[in-house]
């Protein structure tokens, strides 16, 4: 009878190794330790034993069984680990899933672009305070008080007290650096800075708050080559060696002679004219994109500068302006551009 005991848990034991699933697992446990199982069913035949075999066979009755169940209990726990392995199986060589990392808004790009280009002329760029006195917005670029070409910067005053350079404003176009770095930078010097202007307006081609970007080259003998040669470096870096620069004569106080800088346009390739009729962009083949001209002497007067010895060229560009017109971008309302719209800021 011991042998039928033995041979019953054996016959459990490799069954259980076989086991992968949990009904199985029920099935076997059922066959062998089950109320009317293997195991109960020896376990009755032990009645009828003579008493001093009864002793004996019932120890490794005992032994058995208590070997049968700590061996279930095991493949339970098994098999548990086994399941739960499989649920969180991953696999290592699958490609990651990336969050979505966001970019920098296409004017800080094309700032960083910009940047960049003038730093291979030797332009230093240098940060632009976004208040400033009324002298360095104004008077020092040639505008005394009241005059009339104010008009063209609608400004905002900042509600402070007057200072020995006149009122605060927010800055209105960021020309305010011209003297501030002819005060700060030894002669020669090459600056480029990059800032905010601020004006009193808004509307679907305004915006209240808009960039900009001026360079300012103070030198021996700078003449209208180098004005031209810059500006043209700076147009075919940035657009394309294929765009024409064209300077169409113009006035401002702070610089003489003085310009505005149009380029040829992309999309109907100066012509104003598409297969379909007038050009969506341009309409006359060419964009308007800046303000420049040779530094007025009154401009480095105030800056400390003697007119007779040295000369400077300075121009300026709208940078929502530039970079909407190189994506050939025509947007109803310019304000799109920071209106936070994902759909819109993804495309760049
Ligand atoms: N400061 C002018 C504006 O914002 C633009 C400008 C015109 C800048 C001519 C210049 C320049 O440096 O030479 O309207």
């Amino acid at each position: 009878m011991k042998s039928q005991f033995e041979s019953v848990k054996q016959d459990f034991l490799s069954l259980l190794s076989t086991v992968q699933q949990a009904e199985d697992l029920e099935q076997v446990r059922t066959e062998f330790l089950g109320r009317k199982g293997k195991l109960a069913e020896l376990m009755a035949g032990l009645k009828e034993l003579p008493p001093e075999e009864k002793a004996e066979i019932g120890k490794v009755a005992n032994e058995v069984k208590r070997a049968m169940e700590e061996a279930y209990e095991r493949a339970c726990r098994t098999l548990e680990a086994y399941v739960v392995a499989e649920k969180e199986w991953i696999d290592v060589t699958a490609p990651g899933q990336f969050p979505p990392a966001g970019h920098l808004h296409p004017v800080s790009q094309a700032i960083a672009e910009i940047t960049d280009i003038f730093a291979r002329l030797g332009f230093t760029r240098v940060p632009v305070p976004e208040v400033d006195w009324d002298w360095y917005a104004f008077e020092a670029l040639n505008m005394p008080k009241d005059h009339p070409a104010r008009d063209n910067w609608e400004t905002f005053f900042i509600d402070a007290p007057e200072g020995k350079r006149g009122k605060l404003v927010a800055v209105p176009h960021i020309s305010n650096l011209q003297v501030r770095g002819m005060e700060q930078f030894a002669l020669p010097f090459r600056m480029l800075y990059i800032g905010k202007a601020y004006r009193r307006q808004n509307d679907a081609s305004h915006l209240p708050i808009h960039h900009q970007f001026e360079v300012l080259m103070v030198d021996r003998d700078v003449t209208l080559a180098h004005l031209k040669g810059v500006i043209e470096y700076f147009v075919h870096e940035y657009f394309g060696h294929d765009r024409v620069v064209r300077f169409r004569p113009h006035h401002f106080r702070f610089t003489e002679p003085s310009f505005e800088i149009d380029i040829s346009c992309d999309i109907c390739q100066g012509t104003g004219k598409t297969a379909s009729g007038l050009c969506r962009l341009c309409k006359e083949g060419w964009l308007e994109l800046a303000g420049a001209g040779m530094t007025h002497p009154n401009v480095l007067k105030a800056g400390g500068i003697d007119p007779e010895a040295y000369s400077a060229l300075a121009f300026a560009f709208g940078i929502e302006r530039t970079m909407m017109m190189r994506e050939g971008m025509k947007v109803p309302d310019i304000r799109v551009l920071y209106g936070n719209d994902l759909n819109f800021v993804t495309q760049f």
